[in-house]
């Protein structure tokens, strides 16, 4: 195996930013950026995959980008829409499971039954964990969870005294590993909201490129950079 990639994350997580300045910067319409950014997305989670990376986790739409135009959400919505319905014959080929992490209501039926049926049909593939976190938010995935656990403890399905970190895991929307590497792109430096139990001991890497042009040459950077990094978890140097 070549040196340079002598360490493979497990989980790798990418919070999808940028299409909108990469756009602008072209003279385009923010859509545009939106439809480059989704033709990247299939491209790069192929490749991806083929990097033996079990778990990814893509951040394609928070709960607070509801608050964008009209116009801009519903393009959003209807390329989701055409994406899943090109890319499910995609996944099963490529034998991977897709999960959907999703806060709750203001999704269309139309989006929510194909989301279910996509996991539905790939939940016995075992090449890899697609999660697509839609219409998403960390906080509320924590709330929801503390719900849930309410919930158990009050139908005495759960013993306040055995909930533990791991045992957390298994109430928030995916019970997944810890995320190892999380990308940002376009040079913004924050979580905006993802994945806020996952990563609290992932790297972070934030490369100066907008979503669109984050291609293999650059996720092979970000691999490179990873293997770089010396993960203590609170041990001591
Ligand atoms: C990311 O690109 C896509 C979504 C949030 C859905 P942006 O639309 O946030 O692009 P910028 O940050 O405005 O450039
Ligand atoms: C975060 O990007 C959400 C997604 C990429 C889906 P935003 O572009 O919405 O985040 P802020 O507003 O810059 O923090
Ligand atoms: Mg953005």
């Amino acid at each position: 195996m070549d040196e340079s990639f002598s360490k493979i994350p497990n989980h790798v997580a990418i919070i999808v930013d940028g299409n909108g300045r990469w756009a602008k910067e072209r003279g385009l319409a923010r859509s545009r950026g939106h439809d480059a950014g989704f033709e990247n997305l299939k491209r790069i989670t192929k490749y991806i995959f083929s990097k033996n990376i079990k778990i990814l986790s893509l951040y394609v739409f928070s709960t607070e980008n509801f608050k964008r135009s009209k116009e801009e959400v519903d393009h959003l919505m209807n390329l989701f829409v055409k994406g899943f319905k090109m890319e499910a014959k995609t996944y099963q080929k490529e034998n991977i499971k897709v999960v959907f992490s999703t806060s709750g209501s203001p999704l269309s039926s139309e989006i929510i039954s194909l989301m279910k049926k996509i996991e539905e049909d790939t939940k016995n593939n075992t090449k890899g964990i697609l999660n697509i976190c839609i219409n998403y938010g960390g906080r509320t995935e924590i709330v929801d969870a503390t719900k849930k656990i309410c919930q158990d403890v009050i139908n005495n399905k759960l013993n306040l005294a055995d909930l533990d970190e791991e045992l957390y895991k298994k109430y928030l929307y995916q019970n997944l590993a810890d995320v190892d590497l999380m990308i940002r792109t376009s040079g913004e430096k924050r979580l905006s909201n993802f994945l806020l139990y996952q990563n609290a001991y992932s790297e972070f890497y934030f490369p100066n490129v907008y979503f669109p042009d984050f291609d293999e040459k650059e996720f092979d950077k970000a691999l490179i950079e990873y293997t770089k990094r010396d993960r203590r978890f609170g041990n001591a140097k």
